[in-house]
């Protein structure tokens, strides 16, 4: 599959990836972030605006932790749905809600970030962690949240992040060849993991990342690096204008 390569992967790759990882995403995550991910998508829930009795997406959802935690976020009034183009992170997500008791239910929605099939301005706020530096194209990746927002409403994007410091950059690089991919190797998933280094060096810099959602035609964005500048949230509004 040559994922280890310097070129970016196709969907497809991407796809098989995340089905063959599905079974022991959660876990890694959770060991690899040493549990920090979670503070990282409540910021991404809390930034993305969503509210009581709201509408909300979350793209790119894998096995569904900002849809749960969105879910918490509107209420027993309110509606989510969580869409992704994985049916093994979506099975697991349905199991893991299987178990819960949250305040309203989820929508799982298998389909492709870059064709949501979703109406215009459907949603009061969206979300996606760790979704945006995987899509094959990230401009339509773009283009797409705007369409379903609807006007004035907001999308929160949480993903790695390359800090400007050197000495943290470097850190990062370690952590990701250096631990993350023989925590991987142990349960037999290297090149699935190997993928992570170089996804984040293509991935646009914050201030890239601003630019981009202004050429999408986001009437506000900002980009907020977190955690040191290793992770980041892409904070961006939709105008009021209907196209
Ligand atoms: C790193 S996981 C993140 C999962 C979850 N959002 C989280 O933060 O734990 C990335 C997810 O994006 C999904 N994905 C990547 N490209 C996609 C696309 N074009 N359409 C739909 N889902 C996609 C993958 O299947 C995978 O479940």
């Amino acid at each position: 599959m040559g994922l280890a390569q310097p070129t970016r992967p196709t969907a497809r790759d991407i796809q098989g990836i995340f089905d063959r990882i599905a079974p022991v995403y959660d876990q890694l995550n959770q060991r690899l972030s040493l549990g920090l991910h979670r503070v990282w998508k409540h910021m991404a829930v809390r930034w993305s605006g969503a509210a009581k009795g709201d509408t909300c997406l979350d793209v790119c959802c894998g096995s569904g932790d900002l849809a749960i935690l969105l879910a918490h976020q509107v209420g027993s009034t309110g509606q989510v749905y969580g869409v992704d183009f994985s049916s093994e992170q979506l099975a697991v997500a349905e199991r893991r809600v299987g178990r819960m008791v949250l305040p309203t239910s989820i929508h799982w929605v298998r389909g492709n970030a870059l064709h949501l099939p979703f109406d215009d301005c459907s949603f009061d706020a969206v979300t996606m962690g760790y979704g945006l530096r995987n899509l094959s194209d990230l401009d339509q990746g773009l283009v797409e949240l705007r369409r379903v927002l609807k006007p004035g409403a907001t999308a929160a994007i949480l993903d790695f992040h390359r800090p400007q410091n050197t000495w943290i950059e470097q850190f990062q690089r370690w952590y990701l060849e250096g631990v993350v991919v023989p925590a991987a190797s142990e349960l037999g998933l290297t090149e699935e993991y190997t993928y992570i280094a170089p996804s984040v060096d293509r991935f646009p810099t914050g201030p890239e990342q601003v630019a981009l959602a202004r050429a999408a035609g986001f009437a506000e964005a900002v980009h907020y690096p977190i955690a040191g500048g290793l992770m980041g949230v892409l904070v961006v509004s939709r105008g009021h204008e209907l196209v």
